[in-house]
């Protein structure tokens, strides 16, 4: 079994996350659906794969300014699960699935190569010990993996708050040969979550990083 990117937490999903996973709108993908294609879910739109939403405050906001994109948010996390359900019925969304699945897995068994139009990687943990570096989901090999199902030109959206970390990601994506671009301002469509409000009421420094995939 692979190395998990994800801290095992203990999920307590309260009534209404409970009421929100219930719901079969088809909203939630399992994994290994049978036939599952990024091509039929959203009848040929670009699709963007968010990786560890949360609680989906910055997907839901995001998805209702993009109506024309589709967008596979993935987390492993049960009641975050429920929380961006209720997020995407409560504003009438239709734009949203949402999968409970290790993002990698899904990478590997359920997207096509050079099919995604982008990827969203936002404060992914930042396993701060040396000895758990190895977990890191922005790694040469995961860097391959999602490079490989993104089109070209597709774009790679990074945020973290870990100065370290920050500096993996452009050290692995600035000499990886699928991917090109680097540190950028602040994207003004990426709202604040409670997870980035934190960080900065802490004095931490927020570095946006943006990849393009090589069209080669
Ligand atoms: C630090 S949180 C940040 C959440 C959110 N992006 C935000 O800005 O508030 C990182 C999230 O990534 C999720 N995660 C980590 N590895 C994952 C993986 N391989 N597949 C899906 N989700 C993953 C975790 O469960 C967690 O919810």
């Amino acid at each position: 079994m692979s190395i998990r990117t994800y801290k095992p937490r203990r999920g307590r999903v309260t009534p209404r996350q409970a009421a929100a996973l219930g719901i079969p709108d088809g909203l939630l993908i399992e994994l290994g659906r049978p036939g599952f294609s990024l091509e039929e879910e959203w009848a040929g739109r670009p699709v963007i794969m968010e990786i560890g939403f949360g609680t989906g405050a910055a997907t839901a906001v995001m998805a209702g300014q993009q109506p024309d994109h589709g967008l596979l948010a993935i987390d492993v996390h049960t009641p975050g699960i429920g929380d961006l359900l209720h997020r995407i019925r409560s504003a009438g969304l239709t734009n949203v699935r949402v999968m409970e699945a290790d993002a990698l897995e899904v990478l590997r068994s359920m997207i096509a190569e050079r099919s995604l139009a982008g990827v969203r990687t936002y404060f992914p943990d930042p396993w701060p010990k040396a000895r758990h570096h190895k977990r890191r989901i922005v790694t040469v090999e995961h860097a391959t993996l999602i490079g490989s199902r993104s089109a070209p030109h597709a774009i790679w959206d990074l945020a973290t708050d870990w100065a370290p970390y920050a500096e993996q990601m452009i050290e692995v994506l600035g000499g990886h040969p699928m991917w090109e671009g680097g540190p950028v301002e602040r994207p003004a469509e990426r709202p604040i979550t409670r997870f980035e409000q934190t960080a900065l009421d802490q004095g931490r420094v927020i570095a946006d990083l943006r990849y393009v995939r090589s069209p080669a």
